[in-house]
């Protein structure tokens, strides 16, 4: 996958290859988040015709405080932009700005199964930490996502692991209602990044650093001050072998692996190098090294994102533009399955 999509393409005339991709705001952007998803995304913008969405309608599976998911979606917006994608070349959008999302997300319910529904791992998991709040839309929230992607007849839709049980659930969706009706949906495919991009969580190296943790004290926000990079990165769980060294090894040094990764990742070095880099010195300079890096990998988002988050007009202008372009790629999808169902047209 990663061969195909670092071609370049071959025939200038041909129209782009479609990209997209969302992440919910049902919680603070992380370096996980950045590294992870929207550096990559970044990098594709030139060669792919790129969506990227805040899931404002995804968040609400689980119960949200509405100041609090207004203001973190704007904040979204602010730092996808400072991360780089520049609005110009990519389509960013609020889901819930474009109707067409909602629309299909009902008919393909219509086309998913309860038995896979039941299968998907998130909607297990989400049950067992909501057991209070286990909702229609947490059980259907497969649905809702294969028409965000199927609305954009996408070439690949770059996910974390952990969204790929859904994009495949959506290529499931696209057989089962293309072989009905005809060609009506592109088969879309996962894009998961690199290993080295997953960022775990610095508290607990087992687990994916999450936006919706809690506790926060193994997550680094893309807004945290440097004071508080640093303080996250010397609690940073390392590992208690007795060579305290600085080693690739994944299976046995979980914490001391995603440090280095986030190094890697924030200094372009490869893993060799960064070994090299500190072979003979220990943890104890390779922890604040670390976050040296980070926090200069951050410092320019963070300031760039503060300021864009001021100018309101400029957010508006972005997030309406936005909406208009997605909103007509969408209404052609969504009018072509109203026809193939069987709806009469207004
Ligand atoms: N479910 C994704 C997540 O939790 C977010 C998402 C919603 C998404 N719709 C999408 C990702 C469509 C890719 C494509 O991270």
């Amino acid at each position: 996958m990663e061969q195909t999509i670092l071609t370049p393409a071959t025939e200038q005339t041909a129209p782009k290859r479609v990209m997209l991709s969302g992440i919910k705001p049902s919680g603070d952007l992380t370096l996980g988040s950045y590294l992870g998803a929207i550096k990559n995304w970044k990098e594709r913008s030139e060669q792919f015709d790129c969506y990227y969405f805040m899931a404002d309608l995804h968040a609400i599976t689980v119960r949200q405080n509405p100041a609090d998911l207004r203001r973190r979606t704007l904040e979204q917006l602010a730092q996808y932009i400072a991360c780089g994608l520049d609005p110009d070349k990519n389509t960013l959008f609020i889901q819930s700005h474009v109707p067409q999302h909602a629309e299909l997300g009902w008919v393909l319910n219509c086309y998913a199964m309860f038995g896979e529904l039941s299968r998907m791992t998130q909607f297990k998991d989400k049950s067992k930490k909501n057991a209070d709040n286990i909702n229609g839309g947490l059980f259907t929230y497969p649905c809702l996502m294969a028409a965000d992607i199927l609305l954009y007849q996408p070439d690949f839709v770059p996910v974390g692991e952990d969204q790929k049980q859904h994009v495949e659930l959506a290529r499931n969706i696209v057989q089962r209602f293309n072989g009905v009706y005809g060609e009506v949906f592109k088969m879309p495919e996962p894009y998961i990044p690199k290993v080295g991009a997953r960022v775990m969580d610095l508290g607990n190296p087992e687990s994916k650093m999450s936006k919706s943790d809690e506790a926060g004290n193994g997550v680094v926000y893309l807004m945290d001050k440097p004071e508080d990079i640093a303080r996250k990165f010397k609690r940073a769980v390392t590992d208690s072998d007795v060579e305290r060294c600085v080693r690739f090894d994944p299976e046995t040094k979980p914490g001391v692996a995603n440090l280095m990764s986030i190094y890697a990742a924030c200094t372009g070095k490869d893993f060799a190098a960064v070994e090299a880099e500190f072979e003979g010195k220990g943890y104890g300079a390779f922890k604040p090294a670390v976050a040296d890096a980070v926090i200069e990998t951050l410092r320019p988002i963070r300031e760039e994102a503060a300021r864009i988050l001021k100018d309101k007009a400029y957010l508006q202008t972005v997030y309406r533009q936005g909406a208009e372009k997605a909103g007509r790629i969408a209404s052609r999808t969504l009018r072509k399955v109203y026809k193939k169902v069987g709806f009469v047209e207004r």
